[in-house]
C-alpha cells in the first residue's frame, strides 16, 4: 500500500486548488493544450458485467440483485432489463475484436459474482462462469491488452442479499471468499484488481435515496453503516491479496470511487471553499480518506454527523466508529488511487456546459489531498439520448476536452496520471435508465438479435488518441517565424457607422442641419432596437478628433488606415443634388492629416450606412440604386480621388443582403453597383489617379463536420458557395452565379438572373480580393423547410467544437487554422488574385483591463496563419488590417462587445482612448513585418518592448499556463430525483454544498 498521511485538517490543505485555480481567466482555462502523456500510460475502456454480459440464468449463474429488480416491471426506463443486454456472455470474440481495434492497452470489466458463485458462496463454483471469464483475460492477454478487473461492480447474489446483503457483517466474510477465489483462479493473468466500484454510489443510491436495489430509503444512517462494513470488506480483500497473492502474482489493488468536482460560488469567500471542501469529503473522502490517510472518516464529517446527531438526541453518531484495530487495518489498503467521472454541470444562470475543467481540479485535488498518489481515471464518458449516434460529434467534444484537461493536469501541474479508460467500450444496460442514454464508442442495435456492434466515430477518435498517447500539436499548427513580403500593407480598420454583426460608429452623425439621416440613425433611434439604447450618435466623436485618430495610427506604426465615407454626410439626401461641403471637408482634413503622417488612406464607399432618403424608395431592392452609388463614387473619385490610391466600392455585400425580405433582388443590385462603379475608375479615373479598387467580402470558413462524411464536406463546400462566393463567383470568376446557388434558388423560384452583357460587364471587376474574415464553422447537410432566407436555402446547418476559445461575441470562436485556409481556398478558386485582408480581430466583454492577452493570442495565430499562407501555400496576400482601431458601437449589444485595439472610455464625456497591450503587440508585429525567429536575434524591431505585456505572453505561451474561473456551486445531486440512473446523477449538480448532513 502507500504510505498513509496524517488526518486532513478542516479545511484541508487541498483547498489550494480552489486558491490556484478559482483566479484564473477563462482564457488561461480554456485555452487548448498540447502534449503527449509518457509511454507507459495506460489507455483503455470500461464496462461492467450486469451491463453489457446478459446470459441472466445461462449455464447455472444465479440471480443478483438487479436481475431481481429489473423483472420488477416499473422499476427501470422501459421495462428494460439486462438479460440480454449486449449479449457479451455469448461474444468474447467480438468483444476483443472491438477492443483491438481501438487499440487500447487495458481493458476493465466486472466479475459477476452470482456467475462464479451462484448463491454468493464458495460451494457453489459454476464452472461454465469460470471458464468465461478464462476465455475473456485469456482473449485480451493474447492481445496484449492487459485486464483490470473489478470484483465487484453492485451486482451481488441475490441470495446475499435474502441475508441482509451489505447491511450485514456476514458480507465481509463472504466478498473475501469470493475475492480470494477469483485471485486464486485468475490471479496469475490478472494484475490490477478493484475491489469495489464506486462503493459512495452504492451507499447513497442503494440505501439513501432508495433508487437502487435493494432500494433502501434511510438517507440518515444507512448509507453510513453500509459504508463502514463495504470499507472493512474492501480492508479484508486487501489484506487477503497482501498475504496470500501478492508474493507470487505481484499485481495492485484498489477501490474506486465517483467523483465529481465543486467549485465554491463565490471562490474569494474562504467559507465557500470550506463548503467545496466538506461537499468532496462528504463525496469522496468518506473512503478515500480511511484509506490513504489514517484509517478513519474525515474529520470534518465525523463532526459534522456527530454534531447533527446529537442535536436529533441520538444516542450516538449516525456515523459508525472504528476501533483503533480497524483504523490500523484499513490505512494503506489501496496500491493506486483509481476513480470514476462523468460531466459536472456548471450552474450559473444559463450556462449548462459541461466543464471539463474541473476534470483537472479533481485530479488536482487528489494530488494535494493524497500527496501524489499514482492516478487511473477509470470510467469517463458522456451519455446521448439517441437510439442510433454513429456520427458523434459531441461525444468526441467530451473526450478532447476532457482528455486535453488530464493532460494539463499531468503535464502542467505535474499530478502523478497514470492511465485513463473511456465508459464506455460499447452502449449498454445503464441501470435505471435502460437503454438510454447511450455512453458506447460502439453502437449495438438491440433490437437486432445478434447484438451487432458499430464503431461509433468516437471510436476513430479515440483510438487516434492512444496511437498518439495523447494530443501532440499538429503539424500545420506549429509556429512559423518569418517575415511577410517587403512592401506589405499594414492596416487598423474604421467605419462610419458600421454593422458587421451588429457591430458600431465612431462617428458622430448628428452634426449639422446639412447632415441627412442614414438608415442606422433611424434604426438607433428607435427604441428597444439596441442593448440599452445606444446610439451612434456620438460614438467615438471621431468627427472631432481628427489629430488624436491619427496620432494612435503613428503610435501603432501603420502603413494603411482603413475607414469609410459616410454617404448621406457627403449627400444628404443620397443624391448629387445637394454636396454636404463641410462634411466633405472632414474627410479631407482626415485623408491630408493621414498623407501627413504617411499613412495612406484606404477608403470604403459604403459600409452599410444607406441615406434614408434611398432607402425611402427602396433602398437596395430598387435597381435605380445602381445609378445613385455611380454618381456618389463619381464625387468621390474628382473630389478625394488625387489623394485616395486604395478604394473598397462595398463592404460586407453579404450582411447587406441576407437578412432582407428580398435577399437576391439586393444581392444583384449590389453586384452591378460594384461592377458600375470599378468601370467608372477604370475608364474615367485610373489613367490619372493610379489607385486600386476592388470589393471587400466577408466570409466564415467552412469544415465539414465529420471530414469522412461526404454529405458534410458537400455542405461545407456549400456554406462557401452561399457566403462567400456569393458575390466572388460573379466578380472573380465568370460574370455569374455558381451552378449550386443558381439551381437551389431556382429550385425556389427566386432565382435573379444576369443577361449576357451584364455577366461580360461584372467579370473581373477586381484590382485585388479584400476579405473580412473572423471564424470558422463546422457543416452538416440540413434540408430545411422552404422559406426566402439564405440560409435556409444553402441547405447547411453549422455547429462549433466544443474545444475552440471563445470570445466576447457568440459568433466568434477563436480558430486562426481556418484564416490560412480560407486563404488557400480563395487563392485556388479565383486564380490566386491579389489579396488584402480588410478585416480581422476579436471582441472582448467586460471591465476594461490593459492586458487583453485573448486579444494578443488572436492577432498572434491568425497573422501567423496568414504568414503561412504567403510563405507555405504560395497565397498572393498583399496587406492586413486589423479589425479595429478603437472600441465602437456594437450595435445589438451596445458598447459590450469590445474589438479594439485601444480602449474607449465611453463613461467619461472627453471620449479618453488608452491603448490596450494588444495595440503594442501589433505594432511590433508591424514593426518587424512578421515574425522573427528568436534563434536568429537579435532584432532590432522586437527591441521596444512593451512591458508587462509582452511578459505575459511570454510566459503564456512557453508555459502554455491553464487554469480556470468558474461561478458555480455544486452538489452531488443524490436523494433529490426520483428515477435516475447514477450517470445521470452524476451529471447533476445544485446549488447546496450541505450534503449528505440531513
Ligand atoms: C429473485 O429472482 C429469482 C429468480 O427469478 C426468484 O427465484 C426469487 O424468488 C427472487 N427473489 C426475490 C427476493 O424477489
Amino acid at each position: 500500500g502507500l504510505p498513509s498521511l496524517p488526518a486532513s485538517e478542516v479545511p484541508s490543505k487541498a483547498k489550494v486548488v480552489w486558491q490556484k485555480f478559482s483566479s484564473q481567466t477563462a482564457f488561461e482555462r480554456d485555452m487548448y493544450f498540447y502534449g503527449t502523456f509518457p509511454e507507459d500510460f495506460t489507455w483503455g475502456v470500461s464496462s461492467s458485467a450486469h451491463q453489457i454480459e446478459g446470459g441472466w440464468d445461462a449455464d447455472g449463474k444465479g440471480p443478483s440483485i438487479w436481475d431481481n429488480f429489473t423483472h420488477v416491471p416499473g422499476n427501470v426506463n422501459n421495462n428494460d432489463t439486462g438479460d440480454i443486454a449486449c449479449d457479451s456472455y455469448n461474444k468474447v470474440e467480438e468483444d476483443i475484436y472491438m477492443l483491438r481495434a481501438l487499440g487500447v492497452k487495458n481493458y476493465r470489466f466486472s466479475l459477476s459474482w452470482p456467475r462464479i458463485f451462484p448463491t454468493g458462496r464458495n460451494n457453489s463454483i459454476n464452472s461454465y462462469g469460470v471458464a468465461y471469464y478464462n476465455r475473456l483475460i485469456d482473449g485480451l492477454i493474447a492481445n496484449n491488452i492487459t485486464p483490470i478487473v473489478t470484483l465487484y461492480h453492485w451486482d451481488l447474489p441475490q441470495a446475499l442479499q435474502d441475508i441482509g446483503g451489505w447491511e450485514s457483517n456476514e458480507l465481509i466474510d463472504l466478498f473475501d471468499s469470493f475475492a480470494d477465489f477469483c485471485f486464486q483462479t485468475f490471479g496469475d493473468r490478472v494484475k490490477f484488481w478493484i475491489t469495489i466500484n464506486e462503493p459512495n454510489v452504492i451507499s447513497r443510491l442503494g440505501y439513501g435515496n432508495g433508487l437502487f436495489p435493494p432500494n433502501v430509503k434511510e438517507p440518515g444512517s444507512a448509507p453510513y453503516r453500509v459504508a463502514h462494513i463495504l470499507l472493512k470488506a474492501h480492508a479484508r480483500v486487501y489484506h487477503t491479496y497482501d498475504d496470500k497473492y501478492r508474493a507470487s502474482q505481484g499485481g495492485v489493488i484498489a477501490l474506486c470511487p465517483f467523483i465529481s468536482w465543486a467549485e465554491p460560488k463565490t471562490p474569494s469567500d474562504p467559507r465557500d471553499i470550506e463548503a467545496a471542501d466538506r461537499y468532496l469529503q462528504f463525496l469522496v473522502g468518506w473512503f478515500t480518506h480511511p484509506i490513504f490517510k489514517n484509517g478513519d472518516y474525515p474529520e470534518v464529517m465525523k463532526w459534522k454527523v456527530g454534531n447533527r446527531s446529537e442535536l436529533q438526541n441520538l444516542p450516538s453518531s449516525r456515523l459508525p466508529v472504528f476501533t483503533a484495530e480497524e483504523r490500523e487495518y484499513i490505512r494503506g489498503t489501496a496500491d493506486v488511487f483509481c476513480f470514476n467521472t462523468y460531466s459536472a454541470k456548471i450552474v450559473t444562470l444559463s450556462d449548462h456546459r459541461p466543464v471539463a475543467w474541473g476534470l483537472r481540479r479533481v485530479l488536482n485535488w487528489i494530488k494535494e489531498e493524497y500527496g501524489n498518489p499514482p492516478i487511473y481515471i477509470i470510467e469517463n464518458g458522456v451519455g446521448k439520448k439517441a437510439k442510433s449516434d454513429i456520427d458523434d460529434n459531441a461525444r468526441i467534444f467530451y473526450y478532447k476536452t476532457y482528455i486535453d484537461e488530464a493532460l494539463k493536469a499531468y503535464k502542467v501541474d505535474g499530478v502523478n496520471l497514470k492511465g485513463y479508460n473511456a465508459w464506455s467500450l460499447m452502449d449498454n444496460f445503464e441501470w435505471v435508465d435502460g437503454y438510454d442514454p447511450r455512453f458506447g464508442l460502439h453502437q449495438i442495435d438491440f433490437d437486432n438479435p445478434n447484438r451487432p456492434r458499430t464503431p461509433k466515430r468516437s471510436a476513430v477518435y479515440y483510438a487516434e488518441i492512444i496511437r498518439n498517447n495523447g494530443i501532440p500539436l499538429p503539424k500545420e499548427d506549429e509556429f512559423l517565424y518569418g517575415e511577410f513580403p517587403k512592401n506589405f500593407s499594414w492596416s487598423v480598420a474604421t467605419a462610419a457607422y458600421q454593422v458587421r454583426k451588429l457591430r458600431w460608429t465612431p462617428e458622430v452623425s448628428v452634426d449639422n442641419l446639412n447632415l441627412g439621416l442614414s438608415i442606422w440613425d433611424k434604426y438607433s433611434h428607435t427604441p428597444l432596437r439596441i442593448g440599452k439604447d445606444a446610439t451612434g450618435d456620438v460614438a467615438c466623436d471621431s468627427y472631432h478628433r481628427i489629430e488624436e485618430d491619427v496620432e494612435m495610427l503613428k503610435s501603432l506604426k501603420v502603413s494603411h488606415y482603413r475607414f469609410s465615407i459616410s454617404w448621406s454626410r457627403v449627400l444628404p439626401d443620397g443624391t448629387t443634388r445637394y454636396i454636404n461641403e463641410k462634411g466633405l471637408n472632414y474627410y479631407e482634413r482626415l485623408i491630408d492629416a493621414l498623407l501627413a503622417a504617411n499613412i495612406m488612406p484606404q477608403v470604403t464607399l459604403y459600409h452599410w450606412d444607406l441615406p434614408q432618403a434611398l432607402q425611402d424608395v427602396g433602398g437596395w431592392e430598387n435597381d435605380t440604386i445602381v445609378q445613385r452609388f455611380k454618381e456618389y463614387a463619381e464625387v468621390l473619385f474628382q473630389r478625394l480621388g488625387d489623394k485616395v490610391k486604395f478604394w473598397i466600392t462595398l463592404n460586407e455585400p453579404y450582411n447587406t443582403a441576407y437578412l432582407g425580405r428580398a435577399p437576391y433582388v439586393v444581392g444583384h443590385n449590389l453586384i452591378k453597383a460594384h461592377a458600375e462603379v470599378w468601370h467608372l475608375y477604370n475608364e474615367t479615373f485610373r489613367a490619372r489617379q493610379g489607385g486600386l479598387i476592388s470589393i471587400t467580402i466577408n466570409s466564415d470558413w467552412a469544415e465539414p463536420r465529420n471530414p469522412h462524411n461526404q454529405e458534410d464536406i458537400e455542405a461545407a463546400r456549400r456554406f462557401m458557395q452561399f457566403f462567400l462566393g456569393w458575390f466572388a463567383h460573379p466578380i472573380f470568376k465568370n460574370g455569374d452565379y455558381s451552378e449550386v446557388m443558381k439551381r437551389r434558388i431556382q429550385e425556389r423560384s427566386l432565382a435573379q438572373e444576369f443577361t449576357e452583357s451584364e455577366k461580360q460587364r461584372i467579370k473581373g471587376t477586381y484590382d485585388y480580393f479584400g476579405l473580412n474574415h473572423y471564424t470558422t464553422v463546422l457543416t452538416y447537410n440540413l434540408n430545411y423547410p422552404k422559406g426566402v432566407n439564405v440560409l435556409l436555402h444553402r441547405g447547411v446547418a453549422t455547429v462549433t467544437d466544443r474545444s475552440w476559445l471563445g470570445s466576447g461575441s457568440l459568433w466568434l470562436k477563436v480558430t486562426p487554422f481556418g484564416f490560412r485556409k480560407i486563404l488557400r481556398w480563395i487563392k485556388e478558386e479565383y486564380n490566386n488574385p491579389p489579396i488584402y485582408v480588410t478585416e480581422n480581430g476579436v471582441s472582448e466583454r467586460g471591465a476594461f483591463k490593459f492586458n487583453d492577452t485573448w486579444r494578443m493570442h488572436y492577432y498572434r495565430t491568425y497573422i501567423n496563419e496568414a504568414l503561412k499562407a504567403v510563405v507555405l501555400d504560395g497565397v498572393n496576400l498583399r496587406g492586413y488590417t486589423a479589425w479595429t482601431l478603437m472600441d465602437n458601437l456594437e450595435w445589438a449589444v451596445g458598447y459590450e462587445e469590445k474589438f479594439g485595439l485601444y480602449y474607449v472610455n465611453f463613461s467619461d464625456p472627453a471620449l479618453p482612448r488608452h491603448p490596450r497591450a494588444s495595440a503594442k503587440y501589433y505594432s511590433q508585429i508591424i514593426n518587424c513585418n512578421g515574425f522573427p525567429d528568436p534563434a536568429t536575434g537579435p532584432h532590432p524591431c522586437l527591441e521596444q518592448e512593451p512591458e508587462g505585456a509582452e511578459i505575459a505572453l511570454y510566459v503564456l505561451f512557453a508555459l502554455s499556463i491553464v487554469g480556470a474561473m468558474g461561478l458555480a456551486l455544486f452538489a452531488y445531486k443524490y436523494g433529490k430525483s426520483s428515477k435516475r440512473s447514477h450517470k445521470q446523477s452524476h451529471m447533476e449538480l445544485v446549488v447546496n454544498c450541505n450534503i449528505s448532513t440531513s
